[in-house]
C-alpha cells in the first residue's frame, strides 16, 4: 500500500497536471458540481483535490470555500493558487487530517477513489469530517462493469506472466468497488444515499467506457 501511495506521489505530479485540461469540464463534471453545491454549502472539503480545476474552481465561482488535500505535492501548489487558499489546501493523505473541531457542510472525493487502496476507510474519515445533516459525495468504479472486468482480466493475465517469471510492469489504480457492499456499508454507517450510474448522468450509450457510479449521501446524525 505504501508502495502505491509513493508511486502516486511521483507519478501524479507529472500525469494529472497535464491531463486535467484534456479531460475538460463536461456533462459528468458539471453534474458532480451541481450535486456538491445543491445544499448551498459554505465550506467543502475535497479528498484528492488534484490541481483544483475544474471541480474546485467551479465551486469557488459559486462562492463556496474549498479546502482539500492530495498526496501529489506539485498538484497541491497549483490547487492553492487556483483556489486562492493556502491554509485549507495541504499535501498529504486525508487519513492524517487532524482538524477534529472543524467540520464541513460537504466532503467529497471525485474521480479519485479507484486510486485509493482502502476507500471504505476514507469514506469513514469523510463522514467524521462532515457536520450532522451534511453531505458526502463520491464516485466509484463499479467492479462488475464491463470496463472494470476487462481491466481485472488483464491484471490476472499479468499476474500469471509474473508467476511464469516474465517481467511485466506493475500497475496501480485498480480499486474497484462492489456496489451492494458499498450500499450496505453506507447504511451501516448511518447514511441515507442516492446513486446514479455514469450512463444515467451523461446519457451516453457506451456500455464499455462508463463504469462510474456517483453516490450522494446525507449524514443523519
Ligand atoms: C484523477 S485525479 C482527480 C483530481 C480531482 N479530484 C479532479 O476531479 O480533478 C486523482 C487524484 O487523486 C490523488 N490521490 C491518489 N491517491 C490518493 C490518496 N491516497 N490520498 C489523496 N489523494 C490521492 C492523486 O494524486 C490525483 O491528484
Amino acid at each position: 500500500m505504501m508502495e502505491e501511495i509513493q508511486y502516486y506521489k511521483t507519478v501524479y505530479d507529472k500525469f494529472w497536471k497535464n491531463q486535467t485540461k484534456r479531460y475538460g469540464y463536461g456533462v459528468y463534471e458539471r453534474n458532480l458540481v451541481r450535486l456538491i453545491a445543491h445544499s448551498s454549502p459554505k465550506k467543502v472539503f475535497e479528498v484528492g483535490i488534484g490541481t483544483g480545476w475544474p471541480i474546485g474552481a467551479a465551486l469557488k465561482k459559486k462562492g463556496i470555500k474549498v479546502d482539500g488535500c492530495d498526496i501529489a505535492e506539485g498538484s497541491v501548489v497549483l490547487a492553492q493558487k487556483e483556489l486562492e487558499n493556502t491554509d485549507g489546501i495541504w499535501a498529504g493523505d486525508v487519513m492524517d487530517y487532524k482538524g477534529e473541531n472543524e467540520v464541513y457542510d460537504v466532503v467529497y472525493c471525485v474521480r479519485a477513489s479507484w486510486y485509493i487502496p482502502n476507500f471504505y476507510k476514507v469514506v469513514k474519515k469523510m463522514i467524521s469530517m462532515t457536520r450532522p445533516n451534511g453531505y458526502i459525495v463520491f464516485d466509484v468504479m463499479d467492479k462488475y462493469s464491463k470496463h472494470c472486468l476487462e481491466i481485472q482480466k488483464q491484471a490476472l493475465k499479468e499476474k500469471y506472466f509474473r508467476f511464469l517469471g516474465i517481467d511485466v510492469e506493475k500497475r496501480f489504480g485498480q480499486h474497484f468497488i462492489c456496489l451492494w457492499r458499498m450500499k450496505r456499508f453506507l447504511k451501516k454507517n448511518g447514511l441515507v444515499y442516492q446513486c446514479w450510474s455514469e450512463r444515467e448522468i451523461t446519457q451516453t450509450r457506451d456500455l464499455k467506457q462508463t463504469p462510474k457510479v456517483v453516490f450522494c449521501c446525507r449524514k443523519e446524525r
